[in-house]
């Protein structure tokens, strides 16, 4: 739980945070309290999780119960893509920053590569044959471009800015026209997704990568996988620790639990052998798979697991 990961911002990000999506209100708050009573530093939410409000109020309510200072805790939210229009990105921050009631955000990510169109008035528009309604007049860079403006002016309520769900071709685009250098990139990383070609041009570029779903989601299959389960035997560990544990040696981590034993499990690592991670390593060419793949209508994923 101590280890951190230096971003290009000179903050330090807590390798660990506590993963909050289909964390419901209602039982979120309770997992934030003991995360941060079990010794999380890092929460990650976002507007489009429906769980700000309570993120925040079991935030400052840990902070107070455990003697913890605003500072001590890094907090992760991110925009909406109804908010992507240039004009509406500071109103994306601003209903984050309010809802969360934090004084600051740490780190704020812009969640799809993709916009939504805002007129709706709904979170996931969409057309009358049932597909979303993209927003055709943004791109990533034009609302990054946008983000970077919020950020400038918003420097002592806003630590760090970064996006989510990019693939490198998209990165690419979006860096011939940034001013500033994503601090962060959350995808979806776990040993049967585990990008390693996008960890790398990250890593090149000074971009972080953050995992989210790294035990692979709701009812995953990666947990019952044959040779995590022997490796886990092997350690007397669950295959959640040694998944994340193979998952924390490479990036930040983000296991998304409401049970409170197993997400004090789940901050109990191991390092794993050369050859054990070398045998996780290889699970990607016979099990390769993506669990979180909205269809936006547009390509968004690269669809090897490599
Ligand atoms: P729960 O919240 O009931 O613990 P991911 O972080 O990859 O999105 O995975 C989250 C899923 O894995 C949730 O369904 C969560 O359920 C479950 N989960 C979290 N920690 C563990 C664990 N240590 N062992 C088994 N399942 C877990």
């Amino acid at each position: 739980l101590n280890k951190v990961y230096k971003l290009n911002t000179g903050a330090s990000m807590p390798a660990i945070g506590l993963g909050t999506w289909k964390a419901a209100p209602g039982e979120v708050e309770a997992a934030v309290k003991t995360a941060i009573a079990a010794g999380y530093r890092h929460i990650d939410t976002a507007f489009g999780y429906g769980n700000e409000a309570e993120v925040g109020k079991a935030i400052r309510e840990a902070l107070a119960e455990n003697g913890l200072e605003r500072k001590d805790i890094f907090v992760t939210t991110k925009i909406w893509p109804t908010f992507f229009r240039p004009e509406k990105v500071s109103e994306g921050f601003k209903i984050s920053l309010d809802r969360l009631d934090i004084e600051y955000i740490d780190l704020i990510l812009l969640h799809w590569p993709v916009g939504l169109n805002p007129e709706q008035g709904v979170a996931i528009p969409r057309l009358p044959d049932g597909t979303r309604d993209i927003d055709t007049t943004v791109t990533p860079s034009i609302t990054w471009t946008a983000l970077e403006k919020v950020f400038e002016e918003n420097k002592d309520k806003l630590k760090a800015i970064g996006v989510s769900n990019h693939p490198i071709p998209i990165l690419e685009e979006l860096l011939k026209t940034a001013k500033v250098v994503p601090a962060v990139n959350q995808v979806e990383l776990h040993p049967y997704n585990p990008q390693q070609k996008l960890l790398d041009y990250c890593n090149s570029k000074n971009i972080h990568v953050t995992a989210y779903s790294p035990l692979g989601s709701t009812d995953s299959i990666l947990l019952s996988d044959e040779i995590v389960g022997k490796i886990a035997t092997a350690h007397n560990k669950s295959p959640a620790q040694i998944v994340l544990s193979w998952g924390l040696s490479r990036s930040s981590i983000l296991p998304k639990s409401v049970n409170a034993e197993r997400v004090k499990a789940n901050a109990d690592l191991i390092e794993l052998s050369a050859e054990e991670t070398q045998q996780i390593n290889e699970l990607h060419k016979t099990h390769g798979k993506r669990f979180v793949r909205p269809d936006w209508g547009v390509k968004v994923f690269d669809e090897e697991f490599e």
